[in-house]
């Protein structure tokens, strides 16, 4: 099993929705028993809270449920996750040097990358917007970001790790 972190700083808005679209896409190309994903938060204002009620409304017009409870970015998330994927530059900075300063060495590029690296729509800025203080509409948006930079993530490892479908997923 592959295993994927989303990062974004409270756990209850971005990383949840980059959670629950890779596991949905995962399903659905017939790689859930191959790939997995999670997410946590860089801060704990919200862990063991459910997400954010946007966060849920919003995927459940996509047929997802999210059931994620907050929880925030621990040491033992740096080993046990292959990648650590992160929605913005702010992100990236905080989770650099959380792992820096737990392994005395900083992250590969391979461990830790922003999201949108992989977004084909991707022209200079590289941000996850942050939804938390704006509109519903920025939620549907979110979402369709990660849907289509998971997309691309989720193609990139199957043809790195060579990962085969399960005929009757
Ligand atoms: P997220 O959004 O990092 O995408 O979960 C936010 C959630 C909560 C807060 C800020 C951003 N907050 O200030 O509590």
């Amino acid at each position: 099993m592959r295993k994927v972190l989303f990062v974004c700083l409270g756990n209850i808005c971005r990383s949840p929705i980059g959670e629950a679209t890779f596991n949905k896409i995962a399903q659905e190309k017939g790689l859930s028993d191959v790939l997995w994903a999670d997410s946590a938060g860089v801060m704990g204002w919200h862990v063991g809270k459910k997400a954010d009620p946007r966060t849920i409304k919003n995927a459940a017009k996509h047929d997802i449920e999210i059931t994620h409870l907050g929880r925030k970015l621990s040491k033992e998330d740096l080993d046990a996750f292959e990648h650590i994927v992160v929605m913005d530059e702010q992100n990236f900075e905080d989770v650099h040097k959380f792992y820096y300063d737990t392994k005395k060495t900083p992250p590969s590029a391979e461990k830790l990358f922003l999201i949108r690296d992989f977004d084909p729509t991707v022209r200079g800025v590289h941000d996850v917007k942050d939804p938390y203080y704006e509109g519903e509409e920025v939620f549907e948006e979110v979402f369709q970001t990660l849907w289509r930079s998971n997309e691309a993530f989720i193609n990139h490892l199957v043809e790195k790790h060579d990962l085969q479908p399960k005929a009757s997923d």
